[in-house]
């Protein structure tokens, strides 16, 4: 049971990031080419999808995996605080990045992104925050390898 939570777990984080990575390096390129309407309405029925897979699913099920992963490796929330521990204190940042993550991923996908067709102060702040959500994926998946190797 241990080994399928933690392969969905890690299922989920490849969605997550691959998802992301896709849209900036294989989408954007080519939406961008479009014309403006076509170029906005791509990104909102795109976007929609991804957020729902990403955001209301993907999201809540890498909470409640690494809870499970953490309960696998016999960490506990109260294990967090005690930063002489460099597993606990690297597990304490990856779930920062992570609530950093989920408050990001909602402020764009529910605010921001849908707007992104009436300004462009909400379309560059659209991109900017998705981009620093992929910062920040590439960032937990780097804490999760230290994970790996004992903290
Ligand atoms: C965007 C969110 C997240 C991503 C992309 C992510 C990614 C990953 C990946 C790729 C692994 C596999 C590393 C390995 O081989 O062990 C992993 C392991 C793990 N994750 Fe996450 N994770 C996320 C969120 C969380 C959260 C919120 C928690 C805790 C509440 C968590 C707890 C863990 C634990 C305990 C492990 C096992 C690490 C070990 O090998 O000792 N993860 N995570």
């Amino acid at each position: 049971m241990e080994v399928l939570i933690m392969a969905v777990h890690i299922l989920v984080a490849s969605f997550w990031i691959g998802g992301m990575l896709f849209m900036v390096l294989a989408l954007s390129p080519y939406v961008r080419k479009l014309p403006e309407d076509v170029a906005v309405k791509a990104y909102q029925e795109v976007g929609k999808r991804y957020s729902f897979w990403g955001t209301v699913i993907g999201l809540p099920v890498l909470f409640i995996t690494g809870v499970l992963n953490m309960k696998t490796m016999g960490v506990g929330f109260s294990d967090l605080m005690n930063s002489s521990n460099s597993y606990a204190s690297t597990l304490h940042h990856k779930i920062h990045l992570f609530i950093l993550t989920v408050i990001l991923a909602f402020v764009h996908d529910f605010y921001v992104g849908p707007r992104s067709h009436l300004s462009k102060k909400f379309k560059i702040t659209a991109r900017v925050i998705g981009i620093i959500n992929l910062i920040l994926g590439i960032s937990i998946i780097y804490l999760a390898a230290r994970l790996r190797m004992g903290g």
